[in-house]
């Protein structure tokens, strides 16, 4: 199998409606994967309504569209992890802040979805910020967007990142764009399989400014877990939860790539007291002091940056 098409066959498939074990076509909740974009809206939505909000979206509500709604309340523990998602979300944000006060000049967000951080964020008016996701999310949000200002220089590329050779030709082109540029995917990794993700991860580390890399993660156990019930009806969409490495964030030294953190969610929503009762108990189990490299978060999100230096994990 040629690596386009094997890339093609792991990555995400699309499909509007499944037979149910009646035989009959069912109309599907998420019909497809950038339907998973409008869910993470909600809960961004849902956070910007708290008076203690650990970050405000004022743009989530109308990119949901009580679409996103709709999917949270329809599929099984839809809504369940809210603190899980705005943690996520809350994380990215102090690490992305981290890296623009460190130089970051170029911001390639790999598939954006319904993200909104280039008009809510306080970001300098020089930097560049391009949005890379499908067509049709992107045509949405373009669309439901067009009267407002970023914040930054915005670019929307619309490019099928399963497509190896499409992918390659887009990051090409944004290599002369930045010094130093910083990679995101949120929400995107779990729904690929890890020789995807290990591609995807050497296609980045082939491009010069690409210098670090902000990914949310999974414990295989977790992972598990989220396949027996929230997964059971994405399966049916074609969108199956999949990675979740035993290696934690050194599966990326594997490819290219060391691990400078690693932040597990709960304990930093069990500082705001999100999650519930007996989860901020497992919280305050003491942390351990293994270097980012070697931790292995239940779920978090990990800053890793291209190696230049002997290999560490
Ligand atoms: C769970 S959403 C996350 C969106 C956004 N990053 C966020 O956190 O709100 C997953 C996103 O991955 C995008 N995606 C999945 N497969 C893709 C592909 N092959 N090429 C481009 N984008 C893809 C979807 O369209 C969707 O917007």
């Amino acid at each position: 199998m040629t690596e386009g098409k094997r890339a093609r066959s792991a990555f995400i498939c699309y499909s509007f409606a499944s037979e149910g074990s009646s035989g009959v076509a069912e109309t599907l909740v998420v019909r497809n994967i950038s339907d998973t974009a409008l869910w993470a809206a909600y809960f961004r939505a849902e956070e910007t309504k708290r008076p203690d909000a650990l970050f405000r979206d004022p743009y989530a509500e109308r990119l949901e569209d009580g679409k996103g709604t709709e999917i949270a309340r329809t599929i099984p523990e839809g809504q369940s992890h809210a603190w899980a998602w705005v943690t996520r979300t809350y994380l990215f944000d102090q690490f992305i802040r981290a890296e623009i006060e460190a130089g970051a000049d170029l911001v390639v967000n790999c598939a954006a979805g319904l993200d909104a951080r280039p008009y809510r964020m306080e970001l300098p008016g020089n930097l560049q910020w391009v949005e890379l996701d499908l067509p049709e999310i992107l045509a949405y949000k373009q669309e439901r967007l067009s009267a407002e200002k970023p914040r930054c220089v915005l670019e929307r590329i619309a490019v099928d990142l399963s497509k190896v050779g499409e992918r390659r030709e887009v990051f090409a082109s944004l290599a002369p764009r930045g010094k130093r540029a910083v990679v995101l995917t949120e929400g995107l990794l779990i729904y690929l399989a890890a020789e995807d993700v290990a591609s995807l991860a050497l296609d980045l580390a082939a491009v010069p400014c690409f210098e670090r890399w902000i990914f949310d993660i999974h414990s295989p156990r977790l992972l598990k877990m989220m396949q027996k019930n929230t997964g059971k009806a994405l399966d049916k969409a074609g969108v199956p939860f999949r990675f979740a490495p035993a290696e934690g964030p050194g599966f990326f030294g594997l490819h290219g790539w060391d691990t400078v953190q690693a932040q597990g969610l709960l304990r930093v929503a069990a500082r705001f007291g999100r999650p519930p009762f007996f989860l901020r108990l497992l919280a305050r189990l003491p942390e351990g002091s293994a270097p980012p490299w070697e931790r292995r978060p239940w779920s978090g999100v990990c800053v890793i940056e291209k190696r230049r230096t002997p290999r560490r994990g």
